[in-house]
């Protein structure tokens, strides 16, 4: 039987692997429905079978490697083990990735010991996290945590592509998906490992922690209209250029983040039409991520977004439209696993911290119908969203053993 150490080491290299399938050459970018999601899907599958899985695809395009329980358990339940598979544009290698790859090395250490559990596992590899492609919000779980919402099959991708047609492309139903929800009945609880995407383990000189809370977000598309015209004839005093109105709100939106404490507030993406060097700009398309600990606080810093706007837009001649996309709510960790995965943490030798966690994950929306519980990993000066995404084997093979010893205890209970 292979050591943890191995296992470790494979993991390391499956990672390697995996970042092989992008959309951009050079840099890792694999974003919901595209034939590189699709490879990296199919790579999957056959560690996936490999470990002694039964797999599936459900009509998002999530993929499930089932690993029967016991046959002596009588109605065993399942335990969900999984990350997410889709990722940012020019992303790291573990993002996502290294809570699928866990599950699959779990499962094969106990293929390895020819041991089942009085549980079934099921890993599983979320379709679309990220939500990059549709500015979504865990668009490959929300199914199957039975939360989908059909309205969401007219978003448009940057090319005008639908979901619903994604969907269609990538082999799945439209008409299906709420059919694929999880039967909340039939499970034990979820847990993903991740990396920590900040600095705190490294910090502490510890490698894994729990998670206690993620934070929740709000998220909006800005649209700034203005008036298109000539570089040359149009002079400063007539203009309504929409990009200057955008630079002024995105300042505005930088000191709303300053001004309170733990606020995060970011605008990640901001295309400019028509985006010609001789063109006052006409219309601006940006977004807005807004994050903090306390709902409260968040939609204090909503409405400060949305009067700066205003008074932008009313100063400049500007015109702006404000659309709601899908954010993601406050959600706590199952304290009974988490407590559990504690235990696991401090019985292998390491300090059992629990973390709270500001990057959005699938067990928000998973937590809707089972317990959850995450494990973060040491990562490289808390660098993530960033190709110097950085793990190192050591802290993998302790994650490895926490991950193995947490879920033997939850069998034993
Ligand atoms: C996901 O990575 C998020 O927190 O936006
Ligand atoms: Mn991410
Ligand atoms: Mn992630």
């Amino acid at each position: 039987m292979p050591s943890t150490r191995e296992y470790a080491r494979q993991l390391m290299e499956r990672c390697d692997v995996l970042a092989v399938h992008t959309m951009d050459e050079g840099r890792i970018t694999r974003p919901y429905g595209t034939t590189a999601l699709a490879n990296a899907r199919t790579q999957l599958t056959e560690w996936m079978r490999d470990a002694g899985m039964s797999t599936r695809v459900d009509n998002i395009g999530n993929l499930f490697g089932r690993y029967d329980a016991d046959p002596a358990a009588t109605d065993p339940k399942t335990f969900l083990i999984g990350g997410h598979v889709d990722s940012v544009v020019d992303a790291g290698r573990y993002d996502g990735i290294l809570g699928i790859l866990s599950g699959i090395a779990a499962v094969r250490r106990l293929l390895d010991a020819k041991t089942r559990l009085l549980f079934a596992i099921e890993v599983v590899a979320f379709a679309d996290e990220e939500g990059n492609r549709f500015h979504t919000s865990f668009l490959g779980s929300s199914p199957a945590a039975g939360l989908w919402d059909h309205s969401w099959l007219t978003l448009k991708d940057d090319d005008g592509v639908t979901l619903e047609e994604a969907i269609r492309r990538s082999g799945g139903d439209p008409d299906a998906l709420a059919g694929d929800a999880l039967n909340p009945a039939s499970l034990l609880g979820f847990i993903e490992v991740h990396i920590e995407q900040g600095p705190v383990l490294q910090d502490r000189d510890q490698p894994v922690a729990a998670v206690s809370s993620i934070t929740g977000s709000d998220r909006a598309t800005i649209l700034l209209h203005g008036m298109a015209g000539h570089a040359g004839t149009v002079p400063m005093t007539l203009r309504r250029d929409a990009l200057v109105g955008a630079a002024e709100l995105v300042l505005a939106i930088e000191q709303i983040g300053r001004s309170v404490p733990d606020l995060v507030a970011t605008v990640g993406k901001l295309d400019v039409e028509p985006g010609a060097s001789n063109v006052i700009a006409g219309r601006i398309e940006l977004t807005l991520d807004l994050r903090h600990p306390d709902p409260k606080a968040r939609s204090l810093a909503n409405l400060d977004v949305r009067d700066r706007l205003q008074e932008i837009v009313s100063r400049r001649g500007l015109v702006s439209e404000w659309i709601d996309s899908p954010g993601f709510s406050d959600t706590a960790c199952d304290p009974t696993l988490t407590d559990l995965l504690r235990d696991a943490i401090a019985a292998e030798g390491s300090e059992p911290i629990s973390l709270f966690s500001s990057a959005g994950h699938d067990a928000i929306t998973l937590a809707t119908i089972t317990p959850v519980t995450m494990m973060f990993v040491r990562c490289m000066n808390g660098i993530s969203h960033n190709p110097a995404e950085l793990i190192v084997e050591d802290d993998i093979e302790v994650a490895l053993r926490v991950l193995n010893r947490f879920l033997v205890t939850v069998a034993q209970r």
